[in-house]
Parts: structure tokens; C-alpha cells; sequence
């Protein structure tokens, strides 16, 4: 009933992990697997070469389920998947300073993908973002040339984000992952000056979850194309409402980092309830409310 296929791939629940909330580990990620059968893991963002974090504090609770972090896209690099045995699937995702990079990290992270994860939008580091972003169709162009898995780009809310879609899927991309955290900042007024040790951050959870309802929808309604739809889903209502806007899949972050893993089966056994009292599938779903 809700299983999915996503460009190909057959997931048994639309529930995967959001890039950047399991720590890339094997054994942790094994585990994950493990216990809590994630259709999908999303790895946190693979650069070629290993990238320092940022200094502490990088991760602050803003408010109910809102959460600020700026790591940085510190990683070991992506050389270190070659060594990575994890028994589901693995949407790796990568990024990097430039078009270069960005593909030579992709070839890599084939070997052990069943999606490569194009991240552009990263507000968290100077040149891995929008910056990159404006050569979408570009990027995407030559990954697909020499990567054969299924391409997926990861965009955030801006206000160019539908036009920026639409390049990267004239570029070849087999769909796109909306949205990213929104880049914002939280100031410690004794200190007067920021929280976070970056200055600004990303912000994700409850907070961004009706922009990334607004971004799918818009983006759905224009070219109907595949997404995985990530910001705020903490409810199988939530993850609906991101399924009527258009996404296939759900990607959930700040909840897990609120409630544990234990929130994927809270999602499924919603979910379930709801189409089975309904008798509807979720194929019929997608995309419903904004269709033309
Ligand atoms: C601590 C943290 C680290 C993240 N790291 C990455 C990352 O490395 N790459 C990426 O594409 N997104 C990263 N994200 C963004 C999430 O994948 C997701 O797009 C965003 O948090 C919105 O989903 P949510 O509201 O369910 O958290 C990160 C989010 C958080 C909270």
C-alpha cells in the first residue's frame, strides 16, 4: 500500500533519513539498519577530501522541534565509504567547492549508492552553496555522464528555486530533494553576540516545515517530477502534507534528532491507519493538491 518505487528503487515505506542525522560510522549506521529499518539512510554530505567542522557550538535547540546547527559539512571525505558495509540503501550525498570536486566525489560514492545525493545548498559554508548552485545544469550534466545511479539534486527555499529545478532536470537529474535548512541565526543576548560559533546556521524542524510544503508544491505543479520532500515532518499529518504537494518520498531530520529513530515507525503506523481508513493508496496522493 505505501511502499514506493523512487526512479526505480523500491522502497518499503517512504520514510528515509534525512542527510547529515546519522553520523557517518559504519557500525552506527549497521545499527541503525538494524533496529530500525530505515527504507533509506541519506549519508551527511561527502566532500572529496576530508573537511574540518566547524568549532562547537555547532547544534542549538531553537524552539518546540526548531533546531539551528552550522557544521560545516565536516566530513572524512568520501574515500572512506569504500571501506562502509551498511545493510540498506545508502542515498550518498555529495558536494564540494566546485564542478570538479562535486563529480569526482559522485564517482566515488557510487560504489556503495543506490542514489547519489547532489547537496547545493548547504547555507553553512562559504562556496559549497547557492554559489555552487548556479551551475546546476552544468553539474548535473557531467555527473550523469559518468555516474549510471539515480542523481537526485538538493535545493533549498530560495526565491529562484523553481527556475534552479528546472535546469537541474534539463541537466538529467532523475528528481530533486526539497528543501534544505533556511540559513538564520540565533544571538545570545548576555553575550551579545551569536550562538553558534559560525554566526549563522541552518534552520530545520517545525519551523521551515510550511516552506518546504510551498517549495515541493511549486516545483511539483510546474514539472511533476520526482521528490524527496525533507523540512518539518515530525507526523504522518506532516508527511500528507508533503505528499499531497508532491513528494514520493519523505526525508525526516530534526525529528529523529528530537524523538529518536522511533519516530519512522510512528510515521508508518499513521500513515498506514490513515490510507487504510481512507482505501487509498499513496500513488493516488501525490501531488493532489496542487495538480493543474
Ligand atoms: C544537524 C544537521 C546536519 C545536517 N547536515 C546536512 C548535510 O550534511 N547535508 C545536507 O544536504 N543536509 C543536511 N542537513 C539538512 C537535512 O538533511 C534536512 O534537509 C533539513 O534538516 C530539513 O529537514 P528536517 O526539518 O526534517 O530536519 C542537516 C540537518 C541537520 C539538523
Amino acid at each position: 500500500m505505501y511502499s514506493i518505487r523512487l526512479s526505480g528503487i523500491e522502497l518499503r515505506d517512504p520514510f528515509v533519513i534525512a542527510s547529515g542525522i546519522v553520523p557517518d560510522v559504519p557500525e552506527y549506521m549497521a545499527r541503525v539498519c538494524q533496529e530500525f529499518s530505515p527504507s533509506a539512510i541519506t549519508t551527511k554530505t561527502f566532500t572529496l577530501n576530508p573537511l574540518e567542522p566547524h568549532k562547537p557550538p555547532t547544534l542549538v535547540k531553537i524552539s518546540d522541534g526548531c533546531f539551528l546547527n552550522a557544521i560545516g559539512l565536516g566530513n572524512p571525505g568520501i574515500k572512506v565509504m569504500g571501506s562502509m558495509e551498511v545493510p540498506c540503501n545508502l542515498f550518498v550525498s555529495v558536494g564540494g567547492s566546485s564542478l570538479e570536486e562535486i563529480v569526482e566525489t559522485a564517482i566515488i560514492g557510487e560504489g556503495k549508492a543506490s542514489l547519489i545525493e547532489i547537496n547545493l545548498s548547504s547555507p553553512n559554508r562559504r562556496g559549497y552553496g547557492a554559489d555552487t548552485a548556479k551551475f546546476v545544469r552544468e553539474i548535473v550534466k557531467e555527473v550523469k555522464g559518468k555516474v549510471r545511479k539515480p542523481i537526485f539534486v538538493k535545493l533549498g527555499p530560495w526565491d529562484n528555486v523553481v527556475d534552479l529545478a528546472g535546469k537541474a532536470l534539463e541537466g538529467g537529474a532523475d528528481g530533486l530533494t526539497l528543501i534544505n535548512t533556511v540559513k538564520g541565526m540565533k544571538l545570545d543576548v548576555d553575550a551579545g553576540k551569536p550562538v553558534l560559533s559560525y554566526g549563522t546556521g541552518g534552520v530545520s524542524g517545525r519551523c521551515i516545515h510550511p516552506l518546504a510544503v510551498r517549495v515541493i508544491g511549486e516545483v511539483y505543479s510546474e514539472y511533476s517530477a520526482q521528490i524527496i520532500g525533507t523540512g518539518g515532518v515530525f507526523s504522518w499529518e506532516d508527511a500528507m502534507e508533503l505528499f499531497l504537494a508532491g513528494a514520493t518520498a519523505v526525508g525526516v531530520g530534526s525529528a529523529i534528532l528530537e524523538r529518536g529513530f522511533e519516530v519512522l515507525n510512528e510515521l508508518r503506523v499513521g500513515l498506514t491507519a490513515f490510507m487504510e481508513e481512507k482505501g487509498i493508496n499513496l500513488s493516488d496522493v501525490i501531488g493532489m493538491a496542487v495538480r493543474k
